[in-house]
């Protein structure tokens, strides 16, 4: 007898996914080592990290594959991103947990369920919010983090103003790479990866325009806003109680900063 295989293929659509996400980003894989990398030298091998808008897990899934006694515990506010996170991801068992929380939320830090981390990681996440949003996180994940542990973010941090032609160096890059990648080489885009997301997963999509529709572009960039900058970042650490903040990791605008609580 022949079995029609109606599961989607949720490695696949992850896949997808990481795809899509580096015709946006061609360095993403060698940011993510350098988060990874980091992690280790700092906490050794066995850590509980939280990954802020973890997004399907692509982040949580390199921690967990380089530090079999690590745990992560996986944030985001996006049904449908959770929950390909927890199909595609399920064989990590507990040592993978999703938090369904808007990070906008001042409650967030308390539904982890844990009252102190040795880390916070971000990816391609935290320029969705709002300085005052972004201060708020930062300030929380002060509390969170315990003293000597880190926090990660990789994120496209803009220049300062002023600094106009680093700036139109980095979003040329931009564009160059992501010609390259969906107009050239045919990479499914944002657009097209959501669509056959939705197809996949046709409830977490319903109940993800709701939420959306609820939240008045909660999480989508507001027209004509520039990503919060470098200095907002490191001013927002500083005022949350980091210390030693620097870039470990940069490609123009895009880098990775490391605080120390
Ligand atoms: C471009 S994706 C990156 C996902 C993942 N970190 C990665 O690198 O593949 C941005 C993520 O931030 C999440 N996000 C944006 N605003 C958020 C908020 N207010 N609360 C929780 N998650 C948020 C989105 O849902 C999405 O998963």
């Amino acid at each position: 007898m022949t079995t029609v295989d109606t599961e989607p293929r949720w490695a696949d659509l992850l896949s997808a996914w990481d795809a899509q996400q580096t015709g946006y980003l061609p360095r993403r894989e060698e940011r993510f080592a350098a988060m990874v990398q980091a992690l280790g030298a700092v906490l050794g091998d066995r850590f509980t990290v939280v990954d802020l808008g973890c997004g399907p897990g692509s982040l949580s899934q390199r921690i967990l594959d380089t530090y079999p006694e690590a745990t992560v515990i996986a944030v985001d506010a996006d049904p449908l991103l959770l929950q390909l996170g927890r199909n595609a991801l399920a064989g990590y068992g507990d040592r993978l947990r999703w938090v369904d929380a808007d990070l906008r939320d001042p409650t967030w830090a308390g539904r982890l369920g844990v009252d102190a981390v040795d880390a916070a990681v971000s990816t391609t996440a935290l320029h969705w919010l709002e300085p005052g949003a972004l201060f708020s996180l930062y300030r929380r994940a002060g509390q969170l983090v315990r003293p000597g542990g880190v926090l990660l973010n990789g994120d496209n941090l803009p220049y300062d103003p002023g600094h106009t032609i680093h700036q139109r160096l980095a979003d040329a890059a931009t564009e160059r790479a992501t010609h390259q990648a969906f107009t050239v080489a045919g990479v499914p885009d944002w657009d097209r990866w959501w669509t056959t997301a939705g197809d996949a997963l046709a409830d977490a999509a319903r109940e993800r325009l709701e939420r959306r529709a609820r939240a008045d572009e909660r999480y989508g960039p507001r027209d004509g806003d520039r990503l919060t900058s470098l200095t907002t970042h490191v001013t927002a650490l500083t005022e949350a109680g980091f210390g030693q903040i620097g870039t470990i990791w940069q490609d123009l605008d895009d880098r990775v900063l490391l605080a120390v609580r």
